[in-house]
């Protein structure tokens, strides 16, 4: 794993725009991987100021969401399906239909869940996808115990998750405990992991995620066997890591190929 540790939550952003848009500029037609919540936000305003200022093309780019509430149609203002719009498909170039996200209204969820991951592997897989980590270790919505070989999934919230984000709904009864999430299973198989952290409240999580043991307890931790994943996080975040000192000196001797803009 790649830990580059920056001062500021906007650094994080910055950092994790610049990744991605170093792809877009490479592979026009690449297929990115992307995750909803408070903190891909700000990477998703600098993705849009890149397009209207510097042309950021993303009008060949393929999108998979990593997951979906069971249950609220896509027009509801929690819907990952809402979320997107807002936050980032209505303000880019992108054709619409070049966007999936899972659709947690589906009538048949099972045979939904199958077709989503026949759907990636028909693009060519994911060549990054962003993700951001509960502060009980989740990524995609693939809680504590689960199966660290998991696919596209019904899955159900923990209630640590579901206190993390009741906030978000003015009405308590309106937060669905469901949601279908891509698996671990589905996640390792990106091309490039990009994960982002930022406050106090997920050190532990990126404690156990980079230093733990492989355990389903933390399912970040699966990234460890993944080739390739780059952990952005900021210095909270980074507060509980036994080792900053040693991520800090891999970053500074990269050799100029490998280093990010
Ligand atoms: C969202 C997702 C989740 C979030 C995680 C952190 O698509 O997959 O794993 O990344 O719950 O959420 P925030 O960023 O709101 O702290």
């Amino acid at each position: 794993m790649e830990v580059l540790i920056r001062d500021t939550a906007d650094e994080v952003s910055l950092l994790g725009s610049q990744i991605v848009a170093q792809l877009l500029r490479r592979k026009p037609r690449c297929v990115l991987g992307l995750a909803t919540g408070r903190t891909p936000l700000r990477l998703y305003g600098e993705l849009i100021r890149l397009h209207q200022t510097e042309k950021l093309n993303f009008s060949q780019v393929v999108t998979f969401n990593l997951d979906e509430y069971v249950g609220l149609p896509p027009d509801h203002p929690q819907s990952y399906h809402h979320y997107m719009r807002e936050n980032l498909f209505r303000h880019v170039n992108i054709p619409l239909e070049s966007t999936h996200i899972p659709d947690g209204y589906s009538a048949d969820l099972r045979h939904h869940c199958k077709e989503y991951e026949q759907a990636i592997i028909n693009a060519g897989g994911i060549d990054l996808q962003l993700l951001g980590i509960g502060s009980n270790g989740h990524i995609g919505f693939n809680e504590p115990t689960g199966s660290l070989r998991s696919r596209t999934w019904i899955k159900i919230l923990s209630e640590k998750t579901l206190r993390d984000n009741a906030s978000n709904f003015s009405n308590p009864d309106e937060q669905p405990r469901h949601v279908v999430t891509m698996g671990i299973g589905t996640i390792l198989e990106a091309r490039h992991c990009v994960v982002l952290a930022c406050g106090s409240q997920k050190s532990n999580a990126v404690k156990e995620m980079i230093e733990g043991p492989v355990s389903s307890m933390c399912p970040a931790s699966a990234l460890q066997l993944h080739p390739r994943v780059t952990v952005i996080v900021d210095t909270p975040a980074a507060a509980r890591l036994d080792h900053p000192e040693h991520y800090r000196w891999i970053e500074q001797h990269k050799l100029d190929w490998q280093k990010y803009p």
